[in-house]
């Protein structure tokens, strides 16, 4: 199989649907042109929940840094910072991450201190907010805690309830597939999280609440794991880590910052499994991650 297939395979597309030169390159084709030529496939696929707009995201104010006692073998050595986002005409988001409100504090501090097994633990056992009354478990994430890619989508969903682990539904399938298709996968050089670690009840939209009292417990991961590049993938989590209330179509194809790092945002799987022809802008991304990622790893060696 040709790497047009196998790309277009792993995306979900019949090769017949699509004219290779629109997949050669990025940028090769406007992306009306490029949705206009796929065409619809059948999806059972139940819709994504409709998210209210995204609470301001209240993280602890800490410098990155590899934890000691992160159950890595050996300590990552020091990444330069990223290179300047590539230019390309319109504005993007630098989202400065904020100090915790006073009353949370404490709580804060604790978590901006754990390391990763104490932070784990710190998750399946939290109790911070209503949401540890209906859930089955917390999910922490999966992936390598020293990744070089981070995913983070926005909440569990009833499969990931279930077995404790972010993106095992359809949707979660299709995250592996267009991972696989920039030759990532779960567990090697990826983490998954989401914003939320505990299901809302019938998928329903997460409360200020509940995002304030997880929003540290991802801001600890992101610090531990100090991935080259983010991919926040749908509205919630990239309005949430963006702090912005932007659509994402106004920030999809640009280079954002959380702190110091480099932030691609993409569309949620569970949406592309119903709008089909945005699977090809979601390429545009996905090709967008791997070059970023491709040319943060060159200027680390250099
Ligand atoms: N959607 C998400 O955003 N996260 C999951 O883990 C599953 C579905």
């Amino acid at each position: 199989m040709s790497r047009r297939d196998l790309i277009l395979s792993e995306l979900g597309l019949t090769p017949l649907w699509v004219r290779p030169e629109l997949l050669a390159e990025p940028e090769a084709v406007a992306e009306p042109e490029i949705a206009a030529r796929i065409a619809p496939v059948a999806d059972d696929a139940p819709p994504p929940p409709v998210r209210r707009e995204a609470p301001v995201i209240v993280v602890p104010h800490t410098q990155p840094e590899r934890a000691p006692s992160a159950p890595a073998p050996t300590a990552a050595p020091v990444r330069p910072a990223a290179p300047p986002p590539r230019g390309n005409g319109g504005p993007s988001v630098h989202a400065t991450i904020a100090p915790l409100a006073e009353a949370d504090s404490s709580r804060a501090r604790d978590i901006a201190a754990m390391d990763w097994a104490t932070l784990q633990q710190a998750v399946t056992g939290c109790t911070a907010c209503g949401l540890c009354k209906t859930r089955t478990h917390a999910v922490f994430g999966v992936g390598n805690p020293q990744a070089e890619l981070l995913v983070v989508g926005e909440a569990p969903g009833a499969e990931e309830d279930r077995q404790g682990e972010p993106f095992v539904g359809a949707a979660g399938k299709l995250l592996d597939n267009m991972l696989a298709a920039i030759g990532e996968k779960r567990g090697e050089r990826v983490f998954i999280a989401n914003v939320l670690k505990c299901r809302p009840p019938g998928n329903r939209n997460p409360q200020p609440e509940e995002v304030l009292q997880c929003a540290p417990l991802l801001a600890r991961q992101i610090e531990l794991i100090r991935p080259r590049l983010i991919f926040a993938i749908g509205r919630f989590a990239i309005q949430t880590l963006l702090q912005t209330d932007a659509p994402v179509g106004a920030l999809r194809g640009k280079l954002h910052q959380v702190n110091d790092i480099p932030v691609v945002v993409g569309y949620h799987p569970a949406y592309l499994l119903r709008n089909l022809p945005d699977k090809a802008r979601a390429w545009r991304d996905l090709l967008l991650v791997q070059q970023r990622l491709q040319a943060l790893t060159a200027a680390s060696r250099d």
